[in-house]
């Protein structure tokens, strides 16, 4: 069956703010809300197809992983009934999403219940899309280490093989700034979905992680309040119309946010200085060296002034330590000394973390005499952490 889906697919739990995030930017660049989306599982999202949507989701979005174009959906047990169906989709499709001459790649996600290998579900799905395409006079030719397009297939929970084009080309986490790494970095649009759990307002919030690692909570604050966009390279005709070929203007890009990344370790802080400048950010977050408890209200308050803001309102946003190299004791200090150094902060402040321990909250919880008003199970990478907000 030939289908018109735009997906977007981000980590599980995560469907609320993928749909907040869109609405956000498409309100902004289109002028429009999207559709309501209906959800798959709690981190899939699935809006009709519109060019203009996509374009959009695809150069803006910060929260999702991927960001696919759904094609043709197949009910198949055997290969031979794949690779027929499917040739019949392509050959009866009128939408030119290749050019006349294109390398792709096919790559396979959750099919291991198809009753074949994943490399022969691959293989029987390249040959029937190019030899379908071949039926247009389109001469596609695998390429698997730089495609022209990169196609996806997979089985949905209905057990149907479900074809998609990739519009972001892979990962739309890797946003290409991270050249310097440490131990335990955060993946970038994770570190997207904490500020928009959080609710992030660069308007109002000084945003402060004083646990910064490699940067990523800063830099990514920083890219979102000026709705930074990527290039995209994907060339396919069908979208010609729509899809942007110049580097894409940021959506805020009057933005003047406070950012703040502290951490103890040198090598952390040199590290999220060479990524803020790979990211074009340097100039909008303030790197310092130190232990967060010497990162004082006075000292937020002169950073927070040099930019021309004063302090009303703030966010402190990070991912603690969660045991690799602490014991259980030193990590009940440094969680109560997290506590007790917001406490200095006064009102006005909030606090989100995402921690994989579970001595962080009531180590919170006997400092600051309060429940998180958010807990929400997140995964970091493998991890099955927590993400806490505290709110005064
Ligand atoms: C899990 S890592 C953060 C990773 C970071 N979010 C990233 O994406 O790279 C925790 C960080 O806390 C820092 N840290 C530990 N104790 C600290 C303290 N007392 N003050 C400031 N930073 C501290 C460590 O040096 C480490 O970089």
């Amino acid at each position: 069956m030939i289908i018109d889906q735009l997906r977007v697919v981000g980590s599980a739990q995560t469907n609320k703010v993928m749909i907040a995030e869109l609405i956000r930017v498409s309100v902004r660049a289109l002028g429009r809300r999207p559709p309501e989306p209906t959800k798959e599982g709690t981190g899939q999202l699935i809006y009709p197809f519109d060019p203009e949507l996509a374009a959009t989701a695809v150069t803006y979005l910060r929260t999702p992983t991927r960001v696919v174009w759904d094609l043709y959906r197949v009910r198949a047990t055997r290969l031979e009934a794949l690779y027929e169906l499917l040739l019949a989709d392509v050959i009866a499709d009128t939408r030119a999403w290749s050019g006349s001459v294109a390398g792709i790649s096919v790559e396979a996600r959750r099919v291991d219940e198809f009753p074949a290998g994943e490399r022969q579900v691959v293989g029987t799905v390249k040959n029937a899309l190019v030899e379908g395409a071949q039926r247009h006079g389109r001469r596609l030719h695998v390429e698997p280490d730089r495609p022209d397009l990169l196609l996806v297939v997979r089985m949905d929970d209905a057990g149907d093989i479900v074809v998609s084009l990739d519009l972001g080309g892979g990962s739309l986490s890797q946003r290409g700034w991270r050249t310097e790494s440490v131990e335990a970095p955060m993946r970038e649009h994770l570190a997207a979905v904490l500020l928009m759990l959080a609710r992030f307002d660069p308007r109002h919030d000084i945003l402060v992680d004083p646990m910064c690692g490699s940067g990523t909570i800063p830099i990514e604050a920083a890219l979102a309040a000026r709705g930074a966009g990527r290039p995209l390279t994907l060339r396919c005709p069908a979208l010609a119309s729509v899809w942007p070929t110049q580097p894409p203007a940021p959506l805020f890009a009057d933005a003047a946010p406070v950012v703040i990344g502290n951490d103890i370790d040198l090598g952390a802080v040199v590290a999220a200085k060479q990524n803020g400048k790979s990211a074009g950010m340097d100039g909008a977050i303030t790197w310092r060296r130190g232990d967060l408890r010497g990162l004082t209200p006075g000292e937020i308050t002169a950073i927070a002034a040099e930019r021309g803001r004063t302090v009303e309102r703030g966010l402190v946003l990070c991912n603690p330590p969660y045991g690799e190299r602490l014991d259980v004791v030193d990590l009940r200090l440094l969680y109560g000394d997290i506590g007790d150094w917001l406490c200095t902060l006064g009102p006005g402040w909030r606090a989100g973390f995402i921690v994989d321990n579970p001595e962080f909250e009531p180590a919170m919880g006997r400092v600051l005499r309060a429940d998180p008003r958010i807990k929400k199970p997140l995964a970091n990478g493998n991890l099955r952490s927590y993400f806490y907000l505290y709110e005064p």
